[in-house]
């Protein structure tokens, strides 16, 4: 397995909306989706989307959320990981573990509505990796 393209960044913060207006107003950025929500994740996300790539904006939905946790170390927000496309996602957490990787979670629908999963920061130089099914279609 190669991984694919980076298809986007991933950043924790308070208020999707607040952070969606900062994108507009410091950047121009006038691109971006309206929020969805992914209740069982315990996450509210939107995207903004840039010319190669796209900004996933996060906020924590409820306290129990893994994302209320990251922003209780860092209540501003920050980076908090980054995605690369893989053709099929359970070759790709076969092949991750098979090279000793520890894989966080099974194959589970993700905000772009495909499948993904989480690698642990600890291997990759303390970035926690996510990969997702390239979208069908999309390219
Ligand atoms: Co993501």
């Amino acid at each position: 397995m190669d991984i694919g393209p980076l298809n986007h960044v991933g950043v924790a913060v308070p208020s999707i909306e607040k952070a969606a207006q900062t994108y507009r107003d410091l950047y121009g950025c006038t691109d971006i989706t309206e929020p969805g929500e992914l209740p069982a994740q315990g996450v509210r996300f939107c995207f903004v989307n840039l010319p190669n790539s796209q900004i996933e904006l996060i906020e924590p939905m409820g306290d129990d959320s893994p994302i209320s946790n990251f922003l209780k170390k860092n209540p501003k927000g920050g980076q908090h990981h980054v995605c690369f496309e893989v053709e099929d996602i359970y070759k790709a957490k076969a092949l991750m573990e098979e090279r000793g990787a520890t894989v966080l979670n099974e194959p589970r629908i993700g905000a772009h509505g495909t499948l993904i999963i989480f690698v642990h920061p600890k291997n990759t130089d303390g970035v926690l990796i996510e990969l997702m099914e390239t979208p069908k279609g999309d390219h």
